[in-house]
């Protein structure tokens, strides 16, 4: 019966889902924001039938061992570096990610990353905060989007999104993959190898997945690759870059402005040297915040674990 089956939430739980889960299963949810007090959790987690993650946990072997019950694991996002699939598959535990549903908030999100490096959209409204606008301090000047080159690394469903907006500011647009994408012609982009596209953009913006081949992979060596006029946005995860050599990178002039909404470590202490640079924004991982996605994802994660729990095929798995 599905209505036996406990569920258990790590964090906070939107309502989308909560409505959802509580109708058709025995739910267990921290609604009061940060995280249950992990002697409670691991009580829980002994009994729990699918366990609902927000990405705030480490779904591995220490984890799973303490869940006997456990079938699923859903967790609302598409990534999922924080779990160990195999893991999970040793203990027959099946799971979840939101692909698909995040697409466009993400694709919005590092298109106005990129406005913003090239423009400085932050940094001017703390000129004017600041009371130096009347002072005759200028700004400086940014740059055109319109015929510069725009390298995305990891082009897959957000970075198709992020295509059309780009070609909408008149972007060339360069990609590099591991595997060349079959429908170039039809997205109007062109491949590249790592290093030609790190030496021809103005313009780079980072979406692969955080994997053992991605840990690090921007550090002192491709900076040094980049133009010195170029801007490095970065909406993937923060362990792809080496944090100290974009550092190094931005503050000798190597580099002319990055803009983040991930960084290594998150949560960034606000005394980073990173946030000591005038060409750097830092967003904290807002990506995919917006009320429609996040219910989306909720609704999405919340209908991967009925199905899981149900024996049926879930609408997004995560297969090793
Ligand atoms: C994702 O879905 O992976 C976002 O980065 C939120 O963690």
């Amino acid at each position: 019966m599905l209505k036996e089956m406990k569920v258990l939430a790590s964090g906070r739980m939107r309502q989308a889902a909560f409505d959802i889960l509580d109708e058709k299963t025995t739910l267990t949810a921290w609604q009061k924001g940060g995280r249950m007090p992990q002697e409670e959790f691991e009580k829980l987690l002994s009994e729990a039938d699918a366990l609902f993650s927000a990405g705030n946990i480490k779904i591995d072997e220490a984890l799973l061992s303490k869940a006997p019950k456990l079938k699923v694991a859903a967790q609302s996002s598409v990534g999922y570096d924080n779990i160990d699939i195999a893991a999970c598959r040793a203990h027959g535990v099946r799971v979840g990610n939101t692909p698909g549903v995040l697409v466009e908030a993400v694709a919005d999100l590092a298109y106005a990353l990129l406005l913003d490096s090239a423009r400085m959209i932050v940094r001017g409204h703390q000129h004017v905060k600041s009371g130096a606008w009347g002072e005759n301090k200028g700004l400086g000047f940014g740059v055109d989007l319109a015929g510069k080159t725009l390298g995305i690394v990891g082009l897959g469903a957000i970075g198709a999104a992020v295509v059309p907006r780009a070609q909408a500011s008149k972007m060339e647009i360069i990609y590099h993959n591991t595997r060349r994408r079959a429908d170039e012609e039809k997205l109007g982009v062109a491949y590249a190898d790592f290093p030609s596209l790190l030496a021809a953009s103005d313009f780079v913006l980072v979406l692969v997945p955080l994997t053992e081949k991605t840990i690090g992979m921007f550090g002192r060596k491709e900076f040094a690759l980049m133009k010195a006029s170029a801007r490095f946005i970065n909406t993937s995860r923060g362990k792809v870059v080496d944090t100290m050599a974009l550092y190094e990178a931005l503050s000798e002039g190597r580099l002319a402005a990055a803009a983040l909404d991930v960084v290594d470590p998150e949560p960034l202490p606000g005394d980073h040297p990173l946030l000591t640079l005038p060409n750097v924004t830092v967003t904290p991982h807002i990506g995919t915040s917006t009320v429609e996605t996040r219910d989306a994802m909720a609704r999405l994660t919340a209908e991967n674990i009925i199905a899981a729990l149900e024996g049926r095929e879930m609408p997004a798995e995560v297969r090793p």
